[in-house]
C-alpha cells in the first residue's frame, strides 16, 4: 500500500507538457480506473468527454481563460456586462495561455444541471484521474469551472456535437500529458497545522 502514497507525494499540476502523444490505451486506462472514484449517492452521474483535439481544446481552453479573466478585464467587460456575449474577436484579443497549458489530452467533465453534489463528484473524479496519470508517468492539472464558460455559437456547436443533452454543466477539467523537464518536487507543504485529535 505504500506505492499509493508515493503518488500521492509524487503527483504535481503541470502547466507545461510536451509536444508528444499519450498512447490511446492508456488514456482509456486512465479514465476508466478513475470511474471507480467515490461519487454521492453512487449514481455515477458524471459524464466525461476526452478531447485529443487541439484546435478544440485551445479554442476551449482560451474562451474558459477569458470568460474568467472578465473580472479584471474591465475595458472589454465593465462593471454589469454580461459576460456571455463574449465573442470569438474577444478571445483574438486575449493574450494569455489557455486554461489547458495546451496539454495533449483534455479530459472535461460534466454532471447534471440539477444535481447538488455535482462539483464535489467532478473535484473528486478529477482529483483521481491527475493521481492515477501520474502512477503512469503522465503529468496532468485539474483546472476549476466556477461558471459555465460555453457561450458562444462556437463553442455551444461543439457541446452540442459531445451530445451530452442540455442537462449536463461542465464542471472542471483535468489536462493530461508528459510534463516538459519532467516532474518538479513536491511543493513544500509548510502550512500543516496538525489537526486537533479528540478522544
Ligand atoms: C479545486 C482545485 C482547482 C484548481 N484549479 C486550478 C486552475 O484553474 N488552474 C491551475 O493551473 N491549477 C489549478 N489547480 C491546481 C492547484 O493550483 C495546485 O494543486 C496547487 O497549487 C498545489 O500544487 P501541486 O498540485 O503541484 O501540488 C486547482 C486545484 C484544485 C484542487
Amino acid at each position: 500500500m505504500s506505492d499509493i502514497i508515493d503518488v500521492f507525494k509524487e503527483r504535481r499540476s503541470i502547466r507545461a507538457y510536451e509536444d508528444r502523444p499519450i498512447e490511446d490505451a492508456l488514456v482509456e486506462k486512465i479514465v476508466q480506473e478513475a470511474y471507480y472514484s467515490p461519487n454521492a449517492g453512487n449514481k455515477q452521474l458524471l459524464r466525461m468527454v476526452v478531447c485529443k483535439d487541439r484546435e478544440i481544446n485551445d479554442y476551449l481552453g482560451k474562451l474558459r481563460h477569458a470568460v474568467t479573466n472578465r473580472f479584471w478585464w474591465p475595458e472589454r467587460f465593465p462593471e454589469g456586462t454580461d459576460y456571455r456575449k463574449i465573442t470569438d474577436e474577444d478571445l483574438a484579443t486575449d493574450d494569455t495561455v489557455n486554461s489547458f497549458y495546451d496539454a495533449p489530452v483534455v479530459v472535461y467533465l460534466f454532471s447534471p444541471k440539477e444535481f447538488e453534489f455535482a462539483e464535489a463528484d467532478a473535484y473528486i473524479m478529477s482529483n483521481n484521474l491527475c493521481l492515477i496519470a501520474r502512477n503512469y508517468d503522465v503529468g496532468s492539472v485539474i483546472d476549476s469551472v466556477a461558471t459555465d464558460y460555453f457561450v458562444t455559437e462556437r463553442s455551444r456547436q461543439i457541446l452540442s456535437d459531445w451530445k451530452l443533452g442540455d442537462d449536463y454543466s461542465i464542471r472542471a477539467h483535468a489536462s493530461l500529458g508528459y510534463p516538459k523537464g519532467g516532474f518538479p518536487d513536491p511543493v513544500p507543504h509548510d502550512k500543516y497545522e496538525p489537526p486537533l485529535f479528540v478522544g
